[in-house]
């Protein structure tokens, strides 16, 4: 078992999620989750947004198998967006269709989601509906195919690492989308293992959606994808407003910072919440240098 399987395993796991929520932000979690609520959230997009950064808000959580947690999740998100609108922040909403109750029952989830893309719609708020595992992405794409009869605030990701992919951008170039390497661990059937493969699927993705589709969010931390992206553009005249680069908050700061200032559009992914522990123990499994945040943080007790 690699140590990246060891943290996969570890994002999964019930118990020691149940246990995490209880105990507040720890392991060195705070430096890359926004605090534990809307008010301290709020404060951290501000100070984005005073920087020339916009958000997208995560409202921590995945995998609920409780129809009481799904609708506390979206009541939650639902003030999230009333949030948004009252400080006049520059932000939208990231949510998961599981953290809703799609491992519940699909209608279930389908109401919940569709209140909450009414609701952003009437804010002129986009919602984009984060790819999880294999087994959400066929229902994840159908709720966004249903909701975008009605509505046209909503987007979502398409993942590097799977062959279906190529397929998946050209049928969704009309949308917005965020690309990604894709952060679980799918089989050999499914997914490309190999960084290199992973990463010029990642970078065909990127270029197919920057000239063909409507508007493409770049998110990775890694120096080289952005660089070749900023050739590719200027190469290509693709305007400003077509694209945007997103990290993780709390990840490469001065960079994020200095993309802003170089006068690209740019969105930090900003989770907060008390359900924090799948979310960070994926972030070790992508870098194990992560650990220095946990380290750092156990021995400055
Ligand atoms: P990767 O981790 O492959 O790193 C490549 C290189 O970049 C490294 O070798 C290093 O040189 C450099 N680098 C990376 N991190 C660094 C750091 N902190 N400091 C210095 N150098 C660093 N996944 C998913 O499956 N579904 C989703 O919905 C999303 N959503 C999402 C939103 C946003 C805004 C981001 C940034 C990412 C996601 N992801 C995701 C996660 C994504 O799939 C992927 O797992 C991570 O972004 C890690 O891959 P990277 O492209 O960042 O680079």
């Amino acid at each position: 078992m690699t140590l990246k399987d060891f943290f996969i395993g570890l994002s999964q796991n019930q118990l020691l999620n149940g246990m995490a929520k209880k105990y507040g932000l720890k392991l060195g979690a705070q430096s890359v989750v926004a605090g534990t609520n809307i008010k301290e959230m709020i404060e951290s997009v501000k100070e984005l947004n005073n920087h020339g950064i916009s958000a997208t808000i995560d409202n921590l959580g995945e995998f609920v198998t409780d129809k009481q947690d799904a609708i506390d999740a979206k009541n939650q998100i639902l003030d999230v967006i009333e949030a948004i609108h009252d400080n006049n922040v520059n932000a939208h909403i990231s949510l998961k269709a599981t953290q809703l109750g799609l491992d519940i029952d699909y209608d279930f989830c389908f109401n919940n989601i569709k209140e909450i893309v009414s609701k952003a719609n009437a804010y002129n708020i986009f919602i984009n509906f984060d790819q999880e595992d294999y087994s959400h992405l066929a229902p994840t794409f159908q709720l966004l195919d249903e909701l975008h009869k009605d509505y046209d605030n909503i987007g979502t990701v398409i993942q590097s690492y799977f062959y279906e992919s190529r397929n998946n951008i050209e049928r969704y170039k009309d949308y917005r989308l965020r690309i990604v390497k894709g952060a679980y661990k799918e089989p050999e059937e499914l997914a490309f293992q190999g960084k290199q493969d992973i990463d010029e699927n990642f970078i065909n993705l990127i270029e197919y959606h920057l000239l063909h589709g409507k508007f493409t969010s770049i998110a990775t931390h890694d120096h080289r994808i952005i660089d070749h992206v900023k050739q590719f553009v200027k190469e290509n005249d693709i305007p400003a407003d077509k694209f945007e680069f997103q990290m993780l908050y709390g990840f490469r700061r001065d960079l994020q910072l200095q993309l802003a200032k170089e006068g690209y559009h740019f969105c930090t992914y900003v989770p907060f919440g008390n359900d924090w522990f799948g979310y960070f123990m994926r972030r070790l499994a992508e870098r194990p240098q992560n650990l220095n945040l946990m380290v750092k943080q156990v021995f400055n007790k």
